[in-house]
Formats: C-alpha cells, structure tokens, sequence
C-alpha cells in the first residue's frame, strides 16, 4: 500500500470497525454535532477507545476534561470512569454545551457529567483539585495553561492527555506562525523541559488526518 491519506483513512476505518464497532449513543452524538453546524474535530474511535482504556487501565474515577465540543469523547469519559465516577468538562460555548448536554443525557450518563460553561482560564481556577485524568482538547493556544492547571488540579501519579500534537507535522517548523502550532510546540517543550510531568507523544494518522497525542503523568 501507498501511505497515502486514502489508506490510512481506510485502515483507521478497518481498526475502528474490528476494535470499537457501532455505538448508538456515539453515533447520534455526532449526528447531533453536525446538524448543529460544529465542527467535525471531536476525536476518532480509535481515540475514544484510547481515552477510555487509559480510564479504566489507570482506575480514574475523577476525569478533567477541557474542551466539550459536542460531547463525544465525554460520553467515551463518562463511560470509562463507571457509575461512581465523575467528569467535569469544560467548554467555552454555551451553544456546544447545550447539544453536548442532549447527547451525553441521551447517552444516559448525564448523572456523571457536569458541563462547565465558560472559558477554561476562568473556570479552571474555580476546580476542586484531585483529578485522575485530565483530558485537554480546547484551543491550542492556551495548552500550555491548561497543562499548568492539570499540574495543579492533579496529583503525583495523574494520567495528563493532550490531543492534536501532530498538526501536520507542522510541530517541527520552529518558524511557525499558525497560533496553534506555536501553541503545541510550547506545549511539548513544557512537557518536556517543566519537571511536574514525564512524557511521550505518539503521531497518529487516519480519519483525522496526520497528528497525535501526548500523554505525561504528572509526577
Ligand atoms: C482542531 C482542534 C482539535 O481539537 C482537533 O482534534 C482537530 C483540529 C483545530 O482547532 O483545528
Ligand atoms: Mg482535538
């Protein structure tokens, strides 16, 4: 095979159809997205899947997640933390809110989630610390705030997920002046330089293009 984005959207759609299968709710929560006219840069099943076997593999029963967009990797979250876990998101837009809402209702871990509306530098401050896992996803631009929150609203031992560290392979262009690869670069040198966290990124490819995730542990 070529390394084409053909094949790896193929084979994303293959590794996601053998590993994660159909879900309803998921399924819906997208539909839901989409016909409220957001955009479609929630994460791929596979990465759901991710999100939730990192819950579950670390025992996190308190998730952060900053950036709700429609709810999807919430739901994936929501699930994984089981009935007597709880997720706090955070989303800037009221509007995503309201449909993240539905469908994580709809989904029926609602009882789980708190949808926190407002930007995540205003919000964050107002968090009781001890989160398990925090999930950031949110403007790029802010990443490396919001990893210094993860910092401080964690603990020794909390899982930190970073999405989007791929960008295109733009993270390498030490020139750049897309806002959100500076973002991400700063970003990974924190993660790598800052001595709360160990990490590592992985690229990833497939239906969301060439880009990846980091994931540290604060220590
Ligand atoms: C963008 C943001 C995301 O969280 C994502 O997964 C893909 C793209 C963006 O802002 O471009
Ligand atoms: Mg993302």
């Amino acid at each position: 095979m070529e390394p084409t984005r053909a094949a790896w959207v193929a084979a994303d759609a293959y590794l996601a159809d053998t590993l994660v299968g159909h879900d309803g709710a998921l399924e819906a929560a997208l539909e839901a997205q989409r016909a409220a006219g957001m955009p479609e840069i929630e994460v791929a099943p596979v990465a759901g899947k991710l999100l939730d076997l990192l819950v579950r593999a670390s025992g996190a029963r308190r998730v952060l997640e900053i950036g709700t967009l429609g709810g999807y990797s919430t739901i994936w979250l929501a699930r994984a933390v089981g009935e007597d876990g709880h997720v706090v998101t955070v989303e800037a837009e009221a509007g995503n809110a309201a449909v993240a809402r539905a469908s994580i209702d709809a989904a029926g871990v609602g009882e789980r989630v708190e949808i926190r509306i407002g930007r995540a530098v205003d919000v964050l401050p107002t968090l009781v610390g001890g989160f398990d896992l925090v999930f950031i996803d949110a403007d790029k631009e802010s990443n490396t705030i919001y990893l210094d929150w993860a910092a401080r609203l964690g603990r020794s031992g909390t899982l930190v997920v970073l999405d989007n560290i791929g960008r295109e392979g733009e993270i390498v262009r030490d020139d750049a002046d897309d806002p959100k690869v500076v973002g991400t670069r700063d970003a990974l040198r924190m993660l790598g330089e800052d001595p709360r966290f160990d990490a590592t990124a992985l690229q990833t490819v497939g239906v969301k293009g060439w880009d990846g995730i980091a994931i540290a542990l604060v220590v």
